[in-house]
């Protein structure tokens, strides 16, 4: 069974968008689709970018911890809030931090607002960044707009039938680039 990694991106206090990353995990296990965890930036609470992890002389145990489970997931799922426009400082950090890690590794990216555009105005900067990187970006979306009243805490959605429907489109495109990458 594949593995999916989920990065929560946001580390702000009161943070909505991780209630996204809890919903997807539990949407890709309930469907047996495969194995899933959630990276989450709050949790790892990595210093700002001083150097790639390779020329680090001591990385931390959590920063190769995050390394190695990105390089290992067969497929990762970006949730990301939009902040002015962008994606946060701490995915950046997330980002550049590895490199070959990123190498063809098939990624989803989930977006997240408070207001009706859903934080669509991120894709464009991140699936750069992303290509720049040597990822490889599905073309499916999963945007959320105004996701404060969409998911409780726990990240159960609210119009469950009408949320799985759209997750169901955004996960079988990740799982069929996965299944291409694994062959
Ligand atoms: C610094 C900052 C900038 C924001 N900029 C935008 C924006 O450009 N577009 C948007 O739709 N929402 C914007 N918002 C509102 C966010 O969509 C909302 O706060 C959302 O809950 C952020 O995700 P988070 O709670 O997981 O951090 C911004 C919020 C913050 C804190």
């Amino acid at each position: 069974m594949p593995h999916i990694a989920i990065i929560s991106s946001s580390i702000r206090t009161g943070r909505i968008s991780h209630r996204i990353a809890l919903y997807l995990k539990q949407f890709i296990e309930s469907k047996n689709l495969s194995t899933a965890e959630i990276l989450d930036l709050q949790a790892y609470n990595f210093p700002i970018f001083e150097e790639r992890l390779k020329f680090l002389p001591t990385p931390s145990p959590t920063l190769l911890d995050y390394s190695s489970k990105v390089k290992s997931a067969d497929g990762i799922i970006i949730v990301t809030p939009e902040y002015n426009g962008g994606y946060p400082a701490s995915l950046k950090n997330a980002i550049d931090v590895l490199y070959d890690e990123w190498y063809h590794k098939p990624v989803a990216i989930s977006t997240v607002s408070n207001g009706i555009f859903g934080g669509t105005q991120v894709i464009t900067s991140l699936q750069f960044s992303l290509f720049k990187i040597r990822a490889t970006t599905v073309t499916a979306m999963f945007p959320n707009p105004k996701a404060q009243d969409a998911y409780n805490e726990a990240g159960e959605a609210i119009d469950k039938e009408a949320v799985d429907k759209r997750a169901t489109t955004f996960i079988n495109e990740l799982m069929e680039c996965i299944r291409k990458n694994n062959k």
